[in-house]
C-alpha cells in the first residue's frame, strides 16, 4: 500500500482470494505474536459472521476485512473500539459523496439501508484485553443479485448509492486512516472525541425508535443519548430513562 498514511494500521497487510473469515485469520494472529495493526483482507468469504451469530454474505465486489489491535484495557471498553470504527466507516463512506449514516449499534446506512456492519470479537484474561480482532464488511460494488430476496428491501451497495464503480483500494486506503485516527483517540482516552462524531454521524440519536431486547422485551421512545459503555439512552413515552446495551433497533417510521 504505497499511499497509505498510517503509523502502524495496515503496514502489514496479508490479501487473500478466498478465506471462511477474516476475523478467524486475525484471531489466529492474535493468538501469536503478531503486533498489533495487521490487516487481513478477502476477496470473497465461505463463512463470514455477522451480529446475533447470523451469517454475512460475502461475494466479490465487496470490501471484507479484519484488523487485529491490542489495547491494554479492561474488556468492559471495547464497545468504544466498534464505536470508532463505525464511525471511521462512516466518515470514509462520505468522502465520496454518499450520506452515510450510523444505526446503533454500528449498522452504516445510506437512504436507510444497510451499506456496512462491523464485528468486533475479543480475548480477555482476567481484567484485561489480549487482542481485538474488527471486522468490517463494505457492500462496496455488490449488485442487488448478490442479495437474498429477504434481504433486498433493506440493503444496498456503494455503487448503487453513487451511481458508478468505486475503488475498492482507495476506499479501503481511505478506512484505515480514519480507523488509526479514531484508535488513537481511544487509546489517549479521549473517549468524548469519539463519542461526539458518533452522536454527529448517526441517525438513531434524536429519532423515535423501537428496540427488541433479546429476552423478548420491546421498548420505545426517543434515543437521546449514547455512553462509553455503548449503551443507548432511551426516553420512553412516562418520561422515563433506560439504558440499553443490546437489541435489534428500529426507526420508527421506516
Ligand atoms: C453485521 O452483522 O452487521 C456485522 C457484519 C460483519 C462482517 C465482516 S466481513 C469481514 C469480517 N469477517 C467476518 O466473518 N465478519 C466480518
Amino acid at each position: 500500500q504505497e499511499n497509505l498514511k498510517t503509523d502502524y494500521i495496515g503496514k502489514n497487510i496479508y490479501f487473500y482470494d478466498e478465506v471462511k473469515s477474516t476475523n478467524n485469520i486475525a484471531k489466529f494472529f492474535g493468538e501469536s505474536d503478531e503486533e498489533e495493526g495487521v490487516v487481513i483482507i478477502a476477496d470473497t468469504q465461505t463463512k463470514a459472521r455477522g451480529r446475533s451469530g447470523k451469517p454475512w454474505k460475502s461475494p466479490k465486489g465487496g470490501s471484507w476485512l479484519s484488523i487485529l489491535i491490542r489495547p491494554n484495557v479492561p474488556p468492559t471498553h471495547a464497545s468504544l473500539i466498534t464505536l470508532a470504527t463505525g464511525v471511521a466507516v462512516c466518515k470514509t463512506l462520505r468522502t465520496i459523496g454518499v450520506n452515510a449514516q450510523i444505526k446503533w449499534p454500528n449498522d452504516i446506512l445510506i437512504n436507510d439501508k444497510k451499506v456496512s456492519g462491523i464485528l468486533t470479537e475479543a480475548k480477555a484474561s482476567f481484567n484485561n484485553l489480549d487482542y481485538v480482532v474488527v471486522g468490517i464488511g463494505i457492500d462496496t460494488n455488490l449488485t442487488m443479485n448478490d442479495f437474498p430476496d429477504e434481504l433486498k428491501e433493506n440493503v444496498t451497495s456503494l455503487k448503487d448509492e453513487a451511481n458508478r464503480e468505486i475503488k475498492e483500494k482507495k476506499i479501503i486506503r481511505i478506512f484505515l486512516e480514519e480507523f488509526e485516527k479514531f484508535y488513537n483517540y481511544f487509546k489517549e482516552e479521549d473517549y468524548e472525541k469519539i463519542l461526539n462524531e458518533w452522536r454527529h454521524l448517526s441517525k438513531t440519536i434524536g429519532s423515535e425508535v423501537i428496540i427488541h431486547q433479546p429476552l423478548g422485551k420491546v421498548i420505545e421512545g426517543y434515543a437521546i443519548g449514547i455512553n462509553k459503555e455503548g449503551s443507548l439512552i432511551i426516553e420512553k413515552n412516562d418520561g422515563s430513562l433506560e439504558k440499553i446495551f443490546a437489541g435489534e433497533l428500529r426507526h420508527k417510521g421506516n
